[in-house]
């Protein structure tokens, strides 16, 4: 078996390498798009308070977990999770576990990918408009026609299938080397722009000082979800990356390192993007177009504003790629490991899965917007379903394994530390405080 676990993927070369993919796959559309429209939807400080409590508390320690499984089983996580279930002598259907997390990816690609075909449009843009109105306007106007939406929709799962099929390993170490850094600095630039927008401050207290009598379990349910998320945890996508990583690389630094990253950067957003959102007079609960209403007004107001507006959206874009492809690789690599499909067959095939139900999202601004499902369109009801059910929900069961069901002495071993403090914390974290609060968020808000 260990044979056959080795010669399924190779490792990645350097250390350096898993950090740059998990971090890929964590910093994108969550962090620029969705973080900001989601704090802005759930009452600003309060909201980003509990999504930090929820990084630390049940985020890195579960990403410890995930990786941890990941590396250990050495495959898909449907077929790690086969592996490690046997070696703890229980049953086999915690395979679902990876089964039902690959699921959950696809549906998450579907209408990531309408999002992200926002991000490739905007590309286009020109940047000449400079009044909120004008910028509001101009996507309204696109989101009501169907056949553009759908258009980059298509063209944004045809290149992550084209790179998905090619083998995730080849392109994405140099993509990330020198185009993330680029994204972060364009970042900068806009807090920069963003401070002296004369609302610079209303911007940072709407965001950092919290509300307390805003939270609700809508807005607990939303941060946890959206911690779930920006970290890619809870159906596989670090697990698949955690198949490939060198076994003397520690996973606990690395695991500190990618969510301090990814939480670095929602921040700047939200810190960028606030302000904007006050000096303009517009509403923080402007929903998911909220990022493509104030940026542009950022970049027709600055100067060189085409060329950082059109660098930036090339860069989001690339963020959204180097994450979508996480998104469908553990159902890929699950497709070629048990039926013996070439990578292409089944990246083709489950990005065609993907993108027949996102061509709904995508109608959902448009044509089909009075369809509704539980008083959500069909792209929020996607969106609620896996992010804020599915993932946390993957969240317990993998705590749960690593927790109860995995032999201690095998977490060790594959942790390579010593029980200590920093074991026992992180140990009682994934045992108890994490299904717990998570289980509790869940019960308290269908009750
Ligand atoms: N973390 C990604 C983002 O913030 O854009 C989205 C994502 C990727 C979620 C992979 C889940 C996942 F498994």
């Amino acid at each position: 078996m260990t044979e056959q676990r080795k010669s399924i993927h190779g490792t990645w070369s350097s250390k350096w390498t898993f950090i740059l993919a998990a971090t890929g796959s964590a910093v994108g559309l969550g962090n620029i798009w969705k973080f900001p429209y989601m704090a802005g939807d759930n009452g600003g400080g309060a909201f980003v308070l509990v999504y930090l409590a929820c990084i630390v508390v049940i985020g890195i320690p579960i990403m410890i977990g995930e990786i941890m499984i990941g590396r250990r089983g050495r495959s898909s996580p449907a077929n790690t999770m086969r592996f490690l279930a046997a070696e703890a002598n229980t049953t086999k259907a915690w395979t679902m576990l990876g089964a039902t997390g690959a699921l959950a990816g696809l549906l998450i690609l579907s209408f990531y990918s309408v999002a992200a075909g926002w991000a490739m449009a905007y590309v286009f843009s020109g940047f000449q408009e400079t009044s909120a109105q004008a910028v509001s306007g101009n996507f309204e106007e696109f989101l009501a026609d169907p056949v553009s939406l759908i258009f980059w929709h298509s063209l944004f799962i045809v290149i992550t299938v084209i790179i998905v099929a090619r083998g995730i390993l080849k392109g994405l170490e140099a993509w990330i080397n020198t185009l993330m850094p680029m994204l972060f600095l364009i970042i900068i630039l806009l807090c920069i722009y963003a401070m002296q927008t004369g609302a610079f401050m209303e911007g940072l207290v709407y965001l950092f000082k919290p509300d307390f009598t805003k939270i609700n379990s809508d807005v607990l349910l939303a941060a946890l979800g959206q911690a779930f998320f920006t970290l890619s945890l809870g159906m596989g996508a670090i697990m698949a990356y955690g198949a490939y990583m060198p076994a003397n690389q520690n996973i606990l630094k690395t695991a500190f390192v990618v969510a301090a990253l990814d939480t670095g950067v929602a921040l700047l957003a939200g810190i960028a993007i606030f302000p904007i959102v006050f000096a303009n007079g517009l509403a923080p609960t402007e929903g998911p177009g909220l990022v493509f209403v104030t940026l542009p007004i950022a970049f027709g107001n600055m100067p060189f504003g085409v060329f950082f507006g059109t660098l930036f959206f090339i860069l989001l874009s690339i963020a959204a790629i180097s994450s979508s492809i996480s998104l469908i690789e553990p159902g890929v690599a699950w497709f070629v490991e048990s039926l013996k499909t070439k990578r292409s067959y089944a990246a083709i095939t489950l990005g065609a899965f993907a993108w027949s139900i996102g061509v709904f999202s995508a109608l959902s601004f448009n044509l089909m917007s009075d369809f509704k499902i539980f008083g959500m369109n069909f792209f929020e009801f996607t969106d609620f379903i896996t992010n804020q059910i599915m993932l946390p929900l993957g969240g317990i069961f993998i705590a749960i394994f690593v927790g109860w069901v995995m032999k201690k002495q095998n977490v060790l071993e594959e942790l390579q530390i010593k029980e200590g403090f920093i074991f026992n914390v992180w140990f009682f974290l994934l045992r108890f405080i994490a299904p717990v609060l998570v289980g509790l968020v869940l019960v308290y808000f269908f009750i």
